[in-house]
């Protein structure tokens, strides 16, 4: 599927061949071998970046590759969305490679102007400080730059990011405070911050993105949620399902849609990057805020120690770029989201990945807490 004309890319160019039209192929499709290496995606990265080349298949999810490319370029990644699964035998997704694709690009794009803070307000009645105007605020977090989209392949092109994933630090020991401070805090901080403006963009073409996404947050919905009615008390699913159903109509604020800690990099001194966005859709804030902080409360909950604090500090800190019209509500929805969220983690598919590194106790109280937080505020 083409990318439509108005796709607009705003993150800087990195190299002459960085552009958004599509990089043409001459060979038709053909599968990975069994290495994993996938020709089409070695024929992009000959077509994007000098030789000589190594190339490092990345593992990564079910329904696509990521390959690391090495040259005198630098270090890059190509990432290729497919229509099947690589491993296993799961199900086809509801969405196709090329919506996937398309989302990907798109959000990517809104993630990299989200970095970009406005610059400080004038006081009324003075005359505007062009210096400060003009020049752009310093970045505390960043998105890669995309490079490039083959759209006949549905592979993209992007720099690479700095740093490890979060996910090291969240599941580590436990820390002394002033350690954790800087570790854990700091990187919830900018991330908070950014979310804050990142959902406050418009994003274009809605309805064309709208329908390139739509199914995939449902799907997505369905098994984080949805499925997770059988651990509650029957008393509370009617209340449930009226707040899931809530948040499959709202469609008002674009969201990342998979802001788990690996999809977040931090180098030594704490500075962020956000990648993979091929699950961005249309909802409300709260529900990427709550993702992420469900990691930070099951660490929380992991040291016995109460999750409420840390969630109020981001919850400030998100409030400081963009004050939702109803705070207590949408402080209401946040805390529902988490809820289902670090249910989720424990019990989810993906659980050996989150909770994995609990031990009985600690996951008692995950659960104990999450579920306490449903019945208070269904
Ligand atoms: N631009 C990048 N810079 C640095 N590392 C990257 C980049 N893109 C991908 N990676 C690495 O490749 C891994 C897989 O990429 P990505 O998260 O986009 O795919 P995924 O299919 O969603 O994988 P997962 O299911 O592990 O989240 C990432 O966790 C990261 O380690
Ligand atoms: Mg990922």
């Amino acid at each position: 599927m083409p990318y439509p004309a108005s796709t607009s890319l705003a993150t800087p160019l990195a190299t002459p061949l960085a552009t958004t039209a599509p990089v043409s192929l001459p060979l038709p499709a053909a599968p990975a071998d069994s290495a994993g290496v996938d020709s089409e995606m070695i024929q992009v990265a000959r077509l994007l970046w000098p030789g000589p080349q190594s190339v490092e298949p990345v593992a990564g999810g079910l329904f696509n590759r990521v390959l690391k490319v090495s040259s005198p370029a630098g270090t890059h990644y190509l990432k290729r969305f497919t229509e099947v699964a690589l491993s296993g035998d799961f199900p086809p997704l509801p969405t196709r490679a090329a919506q996937r694709c398309l989302v990907a690009c798109s959000w990517h794009d809104l993630a990299s102007r989200a970095c970009v803070m406005p610059p400080p307000a004038q006081p009324p009645g003075q005359p505007p400080r062009q210096a400060a105007i003009r020049q752009p605020t310093a970045r505390p977090l960043t998105v890669p730059a995309l490079i490039a989209i083959q759209s006949e392949y549905d592979i993209v092109a992007m720099d690479a990011a700095a740093g490890a994933p979060l996910h090291e630090r969240l599941t580590s020991g436990p820390g002394d405070k002033a350690v954790d401070a800087a570790a854990l805090e700091l990187p919830l901080r900018s991330i908070a911050r950014w979310l804050g403006r990142l959902h406050a963009l418009p994003l274009q073409p809605r309805n064309a993105l709208l329908a390139a996404s739509r199914p995939f947050k449902a799907f997505k919905i369905e098994l984080q949620y949805v499925r997770l009615l059988d651990e509650l008390p029957p008393r509370l699913h009617r209340a449930a399902r009226a707040f899931i159903d809530d948040y499959l109509a709202l469609e008002a604020e674009p969201v990342h849609g998979d802001l788990n800690s690996r999809n977040l990099l931090v180098d030594a001194d704490h500075r962020v990057s956000v990648i993979d966005f091929e699950q961005g859709h249309f909802g409300e804030g709260s529900y990427d805020l709550a993702y992420l902080l469900s990691e930070y409360a099951i660490r929380a909950l992991n040291h016995d120690r109460d999750p409420l604090p840390i969630v109020a500090r981001a919850w400030d800190h998100y409030g400081s770029t963009r004050l939702p019209a109803d705070p207590s509500a949408w402080q209401r929805r946040l805390h529902l989201h988490l809820a289902f969220q670090c249910l989720y983690r424990l019990v989810g598919p993906t659980r050996a990945v989150w909770t994995g590194h609990l031990d009985e106790p600690a996951g008692r109280r995950v659960r104990d807490w999450s579920l306490g937080m449903l019945e208070r505020l269904l």
